[in-house]
Formats: C-alpha cells, structure tokens, sequence
C-alpha cells in the first residue's frame, strides 16, 4: 500500500514542532514556560461581537448551509469597511469573497491558480502558507530575499529577469510576519507597475492592516490605479478583532482571482456558520473602539518586551506593527543558529519564542518574539533572559561539552 503521498512528501517536517514538543514537555513536568511563540491572540473576542454570535446562532433558520461566498451583508461590510480605511470602491458580487480565515483563502487561490511547474515569487522569510500552498498546488517556488540593507525592487527586478520562465505570481505581505516590516504608498505603486508591465500577478497579505503603532495606517495595495487588474488582498477578522478561532477573512480586488477562488470554494464549502458571518458583520459596521483597545494592548506589549531586553542587553528594533518582534539572535549565539538557540532559550530561560528558520533560510538569524502574553509575563520572560545572557559563557560552554560528549 502507498502510504508515501505525493503531496505530504512535498511537506517538510514543520520546524516549529520540535520547539512546540520540547515546551509541551516542559509543562508536563511542571515547568513555568512562558509561550511567546505563536501568533495566537490571547485576548477575547470583543463582547458585542459574541452576543451577536449568541443573538443570531439562537435562529433555527441560520443553521442550514450558508453561502459560499458569504452572506451579502458580510461582503457589503468589507466593502464599507475599503471605503472607510482606504477610500477604494469594491463591488461586492465580483471583487469580494468571505473565506474560511485568510489562510483558506490563500490555500485555495493557490490551487485555483497553479499547473505543475508554475513559478510563484515568494519572499523569504515569510509566513508558511505563502510558499507551502503553491508547493502543494504542485508549483515550483522562486524566494526573493528580504535581506536588512538590500533594496526588495531591486532584488525582484533581477529574480524576473533571470527566471527560467514567466513568474505566475508574487506574494507580498507588508505588514509582514515575522519581519514587521510595512509598505507605503509609493512602494506598493513601483511593484504594481514592474508588475503590470510583466504581466505578473500579486497576492497581497494584509492580515495585519490594524494592528500599527506611531505611524500612519498601513496602506492598501488597493489604493494604486490599476492594482486592482492584478491583484488580490487577503484581511482577516483574527488580530483585527481577536477572533482566530473563528476562522473568518476576505479576498478583495481583482475579479478574474476572485472568480478563480469563488470557483473552487463553491465545490468545497458552503461557506462559514451564517451567526459567525453576521457577527462579523457588525464587528466592521458598528464601533471601532475595540480595535483602538486591541491596538493600545499590543503596543504596550511591545514597549515593555523591546524597552526591557535592550536593558538585558538584548537590542531588537521596535516594531511598528503586527504583534511580533523580529529579533537578531545575540551575537554570543548568532553560530547556534535560530532553531538551536531558540531551544536553548526555551531550556534555560523557560521563554518560547519562535526559530527564524521556520520562515525560511533567510530568518535564520532571527527569533520571532510573539507579544500573546500579559505585561506581567513578560516581564517574567524578561528577567528570565537577562539571567540566561548573563550567564551566556556557562551555558555555551554547557552546550560545546554536550556536542563533544555526542560527538564521542
Ligand atoms: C501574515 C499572516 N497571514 C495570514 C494569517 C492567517 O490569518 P487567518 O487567521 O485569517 O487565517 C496569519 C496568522 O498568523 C498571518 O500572520
């Protein structure tokens, strides 16, 4: 019997498992590990939001099939919702679609989209569903690195001219996970043109559209004349409004990918839970304060972790969005590597964080530092690494005389 399957050979072992399995283990015996590894928010979902859920989940009438698509009302939200932010007009019925979070949506426009072989541009690193949806869509990926001094067109411009064949696609994701990095207006307006003119599409990321400190508002792709004749916009319900669990985003722009999208979900989903459609609905008509709450908590977050391990001796740039901090690994343990010191980190200062590796070799330098955890914890975590780099001779020691002894 097969039970090597070609798609899941194409998976590599996930890295983050291994640190997830080492902090499981930690807790099982009874150890105080402070998890700031994956980007799960921790906080509830806004209550006028759940009532809303609970309102509409107690109608009989709402828990047959919903709409693949989704609801109207939902999709006529997201288009207020582009109005509003970034005054861009959406039709509803052919530039929208409600998907099962954003990550389902990605999935299967990546499906919908690739023959074997096709090229798919994808930075590195990246969150993993950018490259390992079109990977299990039997595409083949070409990365564009995202190096700190290098120029990204330029870097972009030379991958295109040298590509073996026509780009299909490029995925952009601004701001990004796991670098934090953000995108203006005018950025965004040199892709669509190198785009345009190469007849390449983009798959924009904005699942962190909301979550920004001390800057402007993170811009839309959208908002570029012309963008919207190659391009396509992932939002997502999940940081925005502390609802991942839910499993609720949006594609929004052109409707050639919408259709494509629209196209395949309607032969695999009905669509989500209509109360959770309706919930979201309100979520983006009714007050904005709650996003104004949830923006305040992670930007607190963010001051108390950056402003106390710069005075444990750790420097790591302030981010000015998303919930994640990008952190060079200290030059004491840049030779370990992101996986090695993570683990090392996670055994002696009791902190999870995440391995840059698992965004792609080009993360290797760097930790993805999660702000999920209350200020408290935090600056437990904090304490603990101040103690762990105080002692960083000890522990690298400890670690050459375990490499020998395995060696031996
Ligand atoms: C960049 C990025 N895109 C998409 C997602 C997934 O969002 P959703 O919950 O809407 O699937 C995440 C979640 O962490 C993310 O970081």
């Amino acid at each position: 019997m097969e039970s090597e399957f070609f798609r899941i050979k194409r998976l590599p072992s996930y890295v983050f498992a291994e640190v997830n399995a080492m902090k499981e283990h930690a807790r099982s015996v009874g150890e105080d590990v402070i998890d700031l590894g994956m980007g799960n928010p921790d906080q509830p979902t806004p209550q006028h939001i759940v009532d809303k859920l609970v309102e509409v989940a107690r109608n009989p009438r709402t828990h047959r099939y919903s709409m693949s698509r989704g609801i109207s009302s939902l999709r006529n939200a997201l288009v207020d919702y582009y109005k509003r932010r970034f005054n861009v007009d959406l039709d509803p019925e052919k530039e929208c679609i409600v998907t099962l979070g954003s990550k389902e949506g990605f999935a299967n426009l990546a499906s919908s989209i690739t023959s074997p072989g096709d090229i798919f541009l994808i930075p590195n690193p990246s969150y993993p569903i950018h490259q390992y949806s079109f990977i299990l869509a039997g595409g083949s990926i070409q990365y564009v690195p995202i190096l700190p001094n290098d120029d990204f067109l330029i870097t972009l411009k030379r991958i295109v001219k040298y590509s073996i064949s026509k780009p299909i696609a490029l995925v952009i994701n601004y701001p990004s996970n796991p670098t934090a990095l953000i995108a203006t207006l005018d950025f965004y307006e040199q892709v669509v043109d190198f785009c345009c003119f190469h007849g390449i599409y983009i798959l924009s990321d904005l699942a962190y559209a909301e979550i920004y400190f001390d800057i402007d508002p993170p811009p839309s792709i959208l908002q570029i004349k012309n963008a919207r004749n190659i391009s396509i916009e992932f939002t997502s319900m999940s940081k925005t409004y502390n609802m991942p669990g839910w499993r609720i985003g949006f594609a929004a722009g052109n409707s050639t990918l919408i259709k494509a999208l629209a196209r395949i979900k309607s032969y695999l989903d009905y669509g989500a839970f209509t109360p959770i459609q309706v919930a979201a609905s309100i979520a983006l008509t009714e007050s904005q304060n709650c996003v104004e709450e949830i923006r305040n908590l992670y930007k607190n977050r963010r001051d108390i972790l950056i402003d106390g391990l710069a005075v444990a001796g750790w420097k790591i740039p302030k981010p000015s969005a998303t919930m994640f901090a990008w952190a060079p690994i200290p030059s004491s343990f840049s030779h370990l590597g992101s996986l090695e010191f993570s683990k090392l980190l996670l055994s002696e200062a009791k902190v999870v964080v995440t391995p840059g590796i698992g965004f792609g070799e080009h993360g290797d330098g760097h930790v993805r530092i999660s702000l999920v955890e209350n200020q408290h914890r935090i600056r437990q975590a904090i304490r603990n690494i101040k103690h762990f780099l105080n002692s960083y001779d000890i522990i690298l020691k400890n670690v050459e005389n375990r490499n020998c002894k395995n060696r031996d």
